[in-house]
């Protein structure tokens, strides 16, 4: 496995592999992995020729500094863990190699990114956009993988490939759980062992909700997850939407579509954790 720096290496790696007809599977992250990246890097090994992970942590997603400061960083721990994967190559950029200008593209998803995490964190879906199509300029892989815990984002990016006309099919994999239910997520490591123990209410309530559907209206559902979950002390709950599945956008009624999804975004203490949970799946 190599580690390598630079957007030449890596398209230098590329084309060569292009020469000899290999397909190139990629997984965009920002470190600190967990089961959840390896569930998705597992599946990419085994599809691909070659698989590339980018480990970059981009600025330009964050709306929130402190976050950014904050995130987890542990290059050499990922790249033991990537090693014993089967990945043959970390891209692990600098800032100034994957922006040497600034970034001013602005990017057009319609509705999708003016709901959910859209409201809550104003420009994130642009940042993703901005650095998820440079890693697929440079890497020009054949599928990339991205998880179904970040629902909303999936969307973007499916939207954002479909508008820019991309090459690349995007892999879609399940949310991996603790045994407890509690989505991974890189932020978990900042909880403490006791709100972790807190945290396991969101995917419990989540599940939960489906045995309210048959008789409960959809708002009746909303209300009574984000009331169960913001009875602990710990929790608050900044949304809970129960939306159509391929256009994010809220329903009203269970028959208003065939794909239901109800998307949450709670604060454990200071930490903010989405899950999702499918109360119809697509046909
Ligand atoms: O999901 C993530 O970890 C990030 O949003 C991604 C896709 C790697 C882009 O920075």
């Amino acid at each position: 496995m190599d580690i390598l720096r630079t957007v030449k290496e890596v398209q230098d790696v590329v084309s060569s592999m292009r020469l000899e007809d290999k397909t190139i599977g990629f997984v965009p992250t920002m470190g600190a992995l967990h089961e959840g990246h390896f569930s998705l890097v597992r599946k990419c090994v085994a599809d691909n020729d070659i698989c590339i992970v980018s480990i970059f942590v981009n600025p330009t997603q964050f709306n929130n500094k402190e976050d950014l400061v904050k995130y987890p960083r542990n290059l050499g721990r990922d790249a033991q863990y990537l090693e014993k994967e089967g990945v043959n190559i970390i891209f692990a950029p600098s800032e100034d190699e994957i922006y040497p200008e600034p970034d001013t593209r602005q990017f057009d998803f319609g509705q999708i990114d003016k709901v959910m995490e859209g409201i809550h964190r104003p420009g994130h879906f642009n940042g993703v956009a901005q650095v998820v199509s440079r890693l697929f300029d440079i890497v020009k892989p054949d599928r990339a993988y991205f998880g179904e815990k970040d629902f909303q984002q999936l969307a973007i990016i499916r939207t954002m490939v479909k508008q820019l006309g991309l090459p690349v099919q995007i892999v879609p994999m399940p949310i991996v759980r603790e045994e407890s239910g509690l989505a991974l997520s890189s932020r978990n490591e900042r909880l403490t062992s006791e709100q972790k123990n807190i945290a396991v209410a969101i995917s419990k309530t989540l599940s939960e909700s489906r045995k309210w559907i048959a008789g409960c209206t959809v708002a009746e559902v909303v209300k009574n997850v984000t009331d169960t979950l913001n009875a602990y002390d710990e929790l608050e709950v900044e949304y809970y939407e129960i939306v159509d599945g391929y256009t994010l956008q809220s329903i009203s009624d269970w028959v208003d579509s065939d794909y239901i999804v109800g998307c949450i975004a709670v604060f454990c203490g200071e930490v903010r954790l989405i899950d999702n949970i499918v109360y119809k799946a697509k046909s």
